[in-house]
């Protein structure tokens, strides 16, 4: 099924590269409650499928080229493990929350280590410490990543001695459950250069007939009511870890400038420098996940808007939008009837 899943994405991809944004023939909301599981035989997938066949003759040479372009090398160093992912946690004070996160996804199969990124002022209590460490052992090993500077882009730092290629990045209070985990980790290793996650964002032209290119953020709210999306976000998705190379290392500083002092739209950075480097959209999973904390940043109100101000400055920056938009999505099929 993998290969079934890569040979479509890369279909997509070339399709949505051909079309612009707005993707192949599925219109907006089709694809919203009938979504084409590969190897499920709906509807909606034989369209995709006949779509997807149909496409095949002209555009296997760009998914060929797509496939080349891809950063991953092609040998994964000596004791990188092909097979697992490493979670990354980003968290703020809240220990207890951390916790029980840090005791989920250790426990999840396939998960080879748990590293937990620490910007807090002082180091990590030694309850807290202990905690986490006596419920991490069971399996893989957990770490902290103790940063001296408080900073949105730590979460982003390459991290030393890292087991595998894969790095699945989540928020300290959002419980992906362990099968649905193991599901969208497949996913990835299918389409290792692209970034697969579980919260879909879309980028609209503030006027589409205009000729000036202002962004505006697209909530979930905007996602759901037409199926497209353009980012994912990485408070909770797979990305290979050379990405965190290239967003301490190689990315514009003006943008991790940008993220420090606005202290927002990490994610959004994040979304840019992988679809300027792929020039292919994002893969959203869907499935079903937790979140175990109270509301965060994005229930503030004014959140639309910077988030919209960050598109339009990292644009700038770029000198172009680099998000590609899509409806194609990975659906967890065990799990679809809830959707
Ligand atoms: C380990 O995690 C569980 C929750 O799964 C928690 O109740 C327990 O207190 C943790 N153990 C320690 C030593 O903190
Ligand atoms: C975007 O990608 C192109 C091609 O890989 C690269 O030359 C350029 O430096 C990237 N732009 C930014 C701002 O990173």
């Amino acid at each position: 099924m993998p290969r079934m899943t890569k040979l479509l994405l890369q279909l997509q991809a070339a399709a949505d590269r051909r079309h612009g944004h707005g993707g192949i023939g599925l219109g907006p909301g089709r694809g919203r409650r009938h979504t084409p599981a590969a190897g499920r035989f709906s509807p909606a997938c034989l369209a995709l499928c006949l779509l997807a066949v149909a496409a095949a003759a002209t555009t296997l040479a760009v998914a060929l080229t797509l496939d080349r372009q891809s950063p991953v090398p092609a040998a994964a160093g000596p004791g990188a493990s092909p097979r697992g992912f490493s979670v990354v946690i980003n968290t703020w004070r809240r220990h207890a929350l951390l916790q029980r996160s840090v005791a989920h996804y250790a426990a999840c199969a396939g998960v080879e280590a748990v590293h937990v990124v620490w910007s807090e002022p002082r180091p990590p209590p030694e309850r807290l410490r202990r905690g986490v460490l006596i419920n991490g052992t069971r399996r893989g090993t957990v770490r902290f990543e103790i940063n001296e500077a408080d900073s949105l882009n730590n979460r982003f730092r390459p991290i030393r001695g890292l087991p595998t290629d894969a790095v699945f990045s989540v928020d300290d209070d959002l419980i992906v459950p362990c099968s649905t985990l193991r599901f969208a980790f497949d996913v990835w290793q299918s389409a290792p250069s692209a970034m697969v996650g579980f919260v879909p964002r879309m980028h609209w032209l503030a006027d589409p007939r205009g000729s000036t290119k202002e962004y505006r953020y697209g909530s979930w709210w905007s996602v759901w009511w037409t199926g497209t999306y353009s980012m994912v976000l990485s408070k909770a998705s797979f990305f290979h870890r050379q990405y965190l190379d290239l967003y301490t290392n190689r990315m514009l500083p003006s943008i991790r400038k940008y993220v420090t002092e606005n202290r927002n739209c990490e994610d959004i950075a994040m979304s840019f420098l992988i679809a300027n480097h792929t020039g292919a959209p994002p893969i959203w999973v869907q499935g079903r996940i937790f979140e175990i904390g109270s509301s965060g940043i994005s229930s503030l109100k004014g959140h639309g808007l910077q988030r919209s101000r960050c598109l339009n400055t990292f644009a700038a920056m770029y000198g172009h939008m680099p998000l590609v938009a899509t409806t194609v999505k990975a659906v967890d099929s065990r799990r679809s009837w809830f959707w």
